[in-house]
C-alpha cells in the first residue's frame, strides 16, 4: 500500500509518499517562515498565496524522490483540519484533484492526531507503544493524552488559553527574537551566563480549569504576561538569562503534569512527545530523565517529523489500516477529532 500525504494546515507546504507498513519513501517541506518573519506571525492570506506557488514543485520533488511513478500510488491523504481555511483549502484542492485524476480513495488526516501518530516514526519505540503517555506540544495546541491504540484518545489534560508553543512564539517577540519564537529562545537560552528571574508554573486548580481542561489541565497565558512586566520594569534585562527562565518555565509545566500522570495512571507501556516544541532539548532530557527514574523508554520523534511535515499525514492511514475514504471531502478548520475522549470532569 503506498499513500501520498498532503499538509498544509498552516505555514508549511508538505508532501510525502509512504508505503506499508510505515517506510518513508520521501518527504519534502517547503516553509514559509521568511515569508512570515517580517510580520513576526504566520499571516493567513500570504501562507495561502505561499501554499498555492509552493505546491507544483514540492509535487515533484515528493514523486521524483520517491522513485514511484502516479499509477503506483493507492491511495491520498490529506489535512482536513484544524489549521487555517484558506491553507487548508488549497492543500484539500490539490488532493481532490489528484483522487480525481488517478481515481484513488481520498482519506481525510486530523492534524493532530497526524502529530500523535507521528511517535511511530521513532526508530526507539517498542513494538507496540500503547498505551503511551504523549505530551502533545504543537505551536496551536498542547495537551497530555492517553493514546490506548490508533484511534483510541483520552485526553488527560489540556490548555485552558496558549499552547506552549505559542507561549514561546509571543515571549520570543517580547524579548525581540524572529519567528518561530521556539528555536530562538533554545538558541539565546544556550548562551545564558547568570540567573534569570524566576517566572511562574502555570498549572490550573480548581473547578473551572478542570471542566475546560482536564484533571490534567494546562495554562501558560500568565507565564507571556509575566514576561511582559518583567522586561518593563527591568531595562537592562540579561536577554539569555531571561530566555532561559523563560523556557524552563514552560517545558517544566509540561514536565510536572507528565511526572503527575505517571504517578497517577498505571499501566503506561512509554512516554512519547510529539509536535514542533517537542524538538526541545530541554525537554527532552527532563522527560528522559522522568523516563529512566521509571524505567519507562522514552519516544522521541525524529527531528524532521516534529514539525509540520506531510509524511505523519500519510501514516494516517496507513497506521490506522485506511480509515474511511471519504469522495467529497471539506475542509474542517475546527476539525474535532472523532475517537478523542475528555477524561475526568473535562
Ligand atoms: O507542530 P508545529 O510545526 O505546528 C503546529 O502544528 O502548530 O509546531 C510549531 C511550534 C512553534 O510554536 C515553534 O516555536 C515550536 O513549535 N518549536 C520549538 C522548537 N522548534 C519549533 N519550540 C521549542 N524548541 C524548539 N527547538
Ligand atoms: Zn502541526
Amino acid at each position: 500500500m503506498r499513500i501520498l500525504g498532503i499538509e498544509s494546515s498552516c505555514d508549511e507546504t508538505a508532501v510525502a509518499v509512504l508505503e506499508s507498513p510505515l517506510v518513508v519513501r520521501s518527504s519534502v517541506v517547503a516553509s514559509q517562515i521568511a515569508a512570515h518573519q517580517p510580520y513576526g506571525g504566520v499571516v493567513p492570506e500570504l501562507a495561502a498565496r505561499e501554499h498555492v506557488k509552493a505546491f507544483p514543485p514540492v509535487l515533484e520533488a515528493a514523486m521524483r524522490e520517491s522513485g514511484l511513478d502516479w499509477p503506483d500510488l493507492d491511495g491520498i491523504a490529506v489535512t482536513q483540519g484544524p489549521g487555517l481555511s484558506s491553507s487548508l483549502l488549497s492543500g484539500l484542492s490539490v488532493a481532490r484533484g489528484l483522487s480525481q485524476r488517478l481515481k484513488l480513495p481520498l482519506y481525510p488526516v486530523h492534524h493532530l492526531e497526524a502529530h500523535m501518530l507521528s511517535l511511530y516514526f521513532s526508530e526507539s519505540r517498542p513494538e507496540n507503544p500503547c498505551p503511551a503517555l504523549v505530551m502533545l506540544v504543537t505551536g496551536g495546541h498542547t495537551a497530555m493524552i492517553r493514546m490506548n491504540a490508533p484511534g483510541d484518545y483520552d485526553v488527560l489534560g489540556r490548555s485552558i488559553d496558549d499552547a506552549a508553543g505559542e507561549a514561546l512564539d509571543k515571549g520570543a517577540r517580547l524579548l525581540g527574537l524572529d519567528y518561530p519564537g521556539g528555536p530562538e529562545i533554545e538558541k539565546l537560552a544556550l548562551t545564558a551566563g547568570g540567573e534569570g528571574p524566576v517566572f511562574p508554573r502555570g498549572l490550573p486548580a480548581g473547578e473551572e480549569a478542570l471542566s475546560r481542561g482536564g484533571d490534567y489541565a494546562f495554562s501558560f497565558s500568565g507565564l507571556k504576561t509575566s514576561l511582559r512586566y518583567h522586561l518593563e520594569h527591568h531595562a537592562d534585562a540579561d536577554l539569555p538569562a531571561v530566555a532561559a527562565s523563560y523556557q524552563q518555565a514552560v517545558m517544566e509545566t509540561l514536565m510536572t503534569r507528565a511526572e503527575q500522570a505517571l504517578e497517577n495512571e498505571a499501566g503506561f507501556a512509554c512516554v512519547a512527545c510529539v509536535g514542533g516544541v517537542a524538538k526541545n532539548s530541554y525537554l527532552r532530557e527532563g522527560l528522559e530523565g522522568l523516563c529512566e527514574k521509571r524505567a519507562l523508554p522514552l519516544i522521541t520523534v525524529p527531528l524532521e517529523y516534529c514539525t509540520d511535515n506531510a509524511a505523519m499525514i500519510a501514516a494516517v492511514p496507513l497506521l490506522r489500516e485506511c480509515g474511511e475514504a471519504q469522495a467529497d471531502l471539506g475542509i474542517d478548520p475546527n476539525l474535532v477529532l472523532q475517537g478523542l475522549k475528555m477524561r475526568g470532569r473535562g
